[in-house]
């Protein structure tokens, strides 16, 4: 700690004149008026990009310094994407483009080597999410010899249709890919959501039932395990150890989120089936008890407690960017959504007064004011929900049949070399039982040496 010093009277002036100038800079936000959304968004955007480095000269494109994760940069650039979609500003597409091409991987299905120890089926996700946004959004497509954004986005989901596991729970997907991984025992909601998600989008955007019937499925396992209930709450997973028998009851939006626009999708492509219809009501319901305060969004798990993660504080930028994508493709929902949208909007632009620009979002946007915390996530929660208020005057979005542009390979990701098995690590020998048999006994030797030890 840095020693105490009085501050002198006139340095308390610069003080006194700085916070007036960045009262003067916080962002200014009519929702009646498309310009100043769009500028805001461009304040907010411009500041959550400073913290990327990728397209320089020697860094690696695609990647956030630490302490931000592979998938939140993937995140971001889906973030970037419908930035671009819904305010036309192309700033940051060409660095967006790179950084998604660089991340593909040799079998383009956005598994790098270089992020196996970080990845699992969540966090390709949000990657592939990012991908078919720029298909729906008909995001400037990459040049004829590079990946396509729907085929990407196809991969994904085909590699994970592969990882279908039946061996517990009846089903689902684990959170990880790679056994070496922990988290490889845990069926997570947002791993299982995230595939709900896009095999839904697929599903409108290519017209094809296959991936429908995998959204069904996959809903009515998630219901059967109860990562879902009744009330349409979203729990955090379930050890398939234990066969799913017990749950992490914690709530996440970004877990509501995602469940809401893949049912949004299944309800559009069913013409508006009322099982559909019902199901996102419920969701819409069980958003409206556990993460709202007057409407403003809110991370209720971790914000009142101040324990969000650098991971968490990004979550609520799913919800704002799923229940934009929820008003276009179930467009009844306009009464029950928009507002939601435009009160959180507001709060968190009141946020965003720190930093030496005072473009800075906060975390809370509940408290009307900058609460000090900053990061990639708090900028892309508050940039995502404050363009997200572009919907009514956006362009819709494209499929296959309406002017979609993006080449899509239905068979895309099912030809890589890694098939769903060997992904797991070599099965244990009777060697290796017998070593790590040996290393228990000699841990608890000195764990049991160890107390006998302090008794005496
Ligand atoms: C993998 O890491 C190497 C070394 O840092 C880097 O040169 C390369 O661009 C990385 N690849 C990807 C896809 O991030
Ligand atoms: C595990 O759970 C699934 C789904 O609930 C069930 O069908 C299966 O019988 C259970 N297996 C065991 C061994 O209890
Ligand atoms: C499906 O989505 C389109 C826009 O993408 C919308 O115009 C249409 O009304 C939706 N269908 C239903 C049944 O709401
Ligand atoms: C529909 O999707 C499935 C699964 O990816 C694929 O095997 C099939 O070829 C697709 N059908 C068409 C007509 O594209």
């Amino acid at each position: 700690m840095k020693p105490f010093r009085r501050r002198s009277a006139e340095s308390s002036l610069a003080v006194a004149i700085l916070l007036c100038i960045q009262q003067i800079q916080a962002i200014t936000l009519d929702l009646q008026n498309p310009d100043s959304i769009k500028a805001a968004s461009k304040i907010v955007a411009d500041e959550m990009v400073s913290y990327y480095t990728g397209y320089r000269p020697g860094d690696v494109p695609g990647n956030l310094p630490a302490p931000y994760y592979w998938w939140e940069a993937g995140a971001m650039f889906g973030a970037l994407i419908d930035y671009w979609y819904f305010t036309g500003d192309d700033t940051h597409n060409a660095i967006t483009t790179q950084a998604m091409l660089h991340q593909v991987g040799p079998q383009n299905d956005f598994m790098p080597p270089n992020q196996t120890k970080t990845e699992g089926n969540d966090d390709q996700s949000f990657w592939g999410m990012a991908a078919l946004s720029a298909a729906e959004d008909n995001f400037p497509n990459p040049s004829a010899d590079q990946p396509q954004w729907l085929a990407l986005a196809q991969a994904v989901f085909n590699t994970q249709a592969a990882r279908w596991d039946t061996s517990s729970c009846g089903g689902g997907l684990k959170w990880q890919i790679f056994s070496f991984n922990g988290g490889y025992n845990y069926k997570n909601t947002i791993s299982n959501g995230c595939f709900f998600n896009m095999g839904a989008r697929l599903a409108v955007y290519t017209n094809n039932q296959t991936y429908a019937d995998w959204a069904d499925r996959m809903w009515n396992w998630c219901s059967a395990i109860g990562l879902m209930d009744d009330q349409y709450f979203f729990y955090d997973g379930s050890d398939d150890l234990l066969n799913c028998t017990k749950l992490d009851h914690l709530q996440w939006t970004y877990n509501a989120g995602t469940f809401l626009v893949g049912a949004a999708n299944m309800y559009n492509y069913t013409d508006g089936s009322p099982v559909w219809e019902a199901r996102i009501n419920g969701i819409i319901s069980g958003i409206t008890k556990i993460f709202l305060k007057d409407n403003v969004i809110y991370e209720q798990a971790c914000e009142p407690v101040g324990t969000c993660n650098i991971d968490q504080r990004s979550f609520k930028a799913y919800l704002a960017r799923w229940i934009a994508a929820t008003i276009v493709r179930a467009p009844f929902t306009y009464d029950q959504l928009k507002p939601i949208l435009e009160a959180s909007a507001q709060a968190a632009a009141a946020s965003c007064t720190g930093g030496d620009g005072g473009a800075s979002c906060g975390l809370q946007w509940t408290t009307g004011a900058f609460d000090g915390s900053t990061g990639v996530g708090e900028q892309m929660s508050a940039l995502e929900v404050i363009q997200s208020n572009l919907i009514s005057v956006s362009a819709g979005p494209v499929t296959e049949g309406s002017g979609g542009t993006s080449k899509g390979d239905p068979s895309a990701g099912t030809t890589s070399d890694i098939g769903p098995g060997d992904l797991h690590a070599e099965p244990l020998t009777t060697a290796d039982r017998a070593g790590a048999a040996i290393l228990t006994v000699l841990i608890c030797l000195v764990i049991i040496g160890g107390a006998w030890w302090m008794v005496i």
